[in-house]
């Protein structure tokens, strides 16, 4: 018999696969991870992509079909490597297992980027409202890390509601991590952090700020505390992501306000998309 000298090939077991480099867990329910990133993968900041694992082999046939679901990349679009924000659904099909997910193992990652929470939707303005409940905090991870954004507007205020103070941290320390961010500092220049403003609420859990974001709003204590006018079509523009009553009653308060909703095919005051929930 022969022998072949074979030199040893890293061979995607998956379709698209990628492989895991890291997995930080947040909270009992939140853990964020990263993995590579396809050469080829161009995406605008804001963006999400189809994301998953192999699933359970079909009992009659054997056959084994991807399990993928909606996740909004939280890395910047010129990050080398691609970074995921994500619930643990104790019996989601996906992130009952994607929770156990380790450096070196491979997810499936659909290289076709698409959403609206992208800066080419919006017309200018000089302030931007960032508004996110739980995980929908993901898509602002990746524009809060996006030189357009401080190019494109003077202000930048991100809000943060969440059910405990713990969920609260991986977007902290995102925001945190800004201040000593190379490329954005070089880009657009020392201090480029000071134009943001950070919202965190609690609303199951104390902390310095409690309440859901769209009653601070509705009772004007929001704008008091962050020293803004209320939201009108001509200064500001948002983005909103969380659960879908929150989309719904924030994209309401909103049209009151007079801003329009925005699409990639005609930009206009605000865009919305709803966070992943398996
Ligand atoms: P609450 O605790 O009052 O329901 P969830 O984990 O259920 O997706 O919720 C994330 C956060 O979004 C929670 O703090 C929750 O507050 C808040 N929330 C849920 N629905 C709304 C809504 N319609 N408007 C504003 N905030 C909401």
């Amino acid at each position: 018999s022969t022998v072949t000298d074979a030199t040893p090939i890293k061979v995607p077991t998956l379709p698209d696969a990628q492989t895991v480099l890291s997995v930080k867990h947040w909270t009992d329910r939140l853990f964020s991870f990263r993995v590579t990133r396809p050469q080829t993968l161009r995406f605008r900041s804001g963006e999400f992509v189809m994301i998953g694992l192999m699933g359970d082999p079909d009992p009659k046939t054997g056959k084994q079909k991807p399990l993928l679901r909606a996740y909004s990349i939280a890395s910047p679009s010129w990050d080398e490597e691609l970074e995921f924000y994500s619930i643990k659904v104790p019996d989601g099909p996906l992130t009952s297992r994607l929770q156990h997910i380790q450096p070196g193992e491979q997810i499936i990652l659909r290289p076709k980027p698409v959403g609206t929470l992208v800066h080419d939707a919006l017309l200018p303005g000089k302030r931007i409202w960032f508004f996110a409940t739980g995980t929908g905090f993901a898509p602002f991870a990746s524009l809060l890390r996006e030189p357009q954004t401080y190019e494109d507007y003077d202000e930048v205020i991100i809000t943060h509601t969440c059910r405990e103070a713990g969920e609260l941290d991986y977007g902290r320390e995102v925001i945190e991590s800004l201040k000593t961010d190379e490329l954005l500092n070089e880009v657009i220049g020392d201090g480029f952090w000071k134009k943001i403003k950070y919202y965190p609420t609690t609303t199951r859990e104390q902390s310095p700020k409690m309440g859901r974001i769209t009653d601070l709003m509705k009772s004007g204590e929001c704008f008091s505390d962050l020293d803004v006018p209320v939201l009108c079509p001509e200064t500001d523009r948002a983005m909103i992501c969380g659960n879908l009553a929150f989309n719904l009653e924030l994209k309401d308060m909103l049209e009151s306000y007079g801003l329009e909703e925005g699409a990639n095919s005609k930009p206009a005051h605000y865009v919305v998309e709803k966070a992943f929930l398996d």
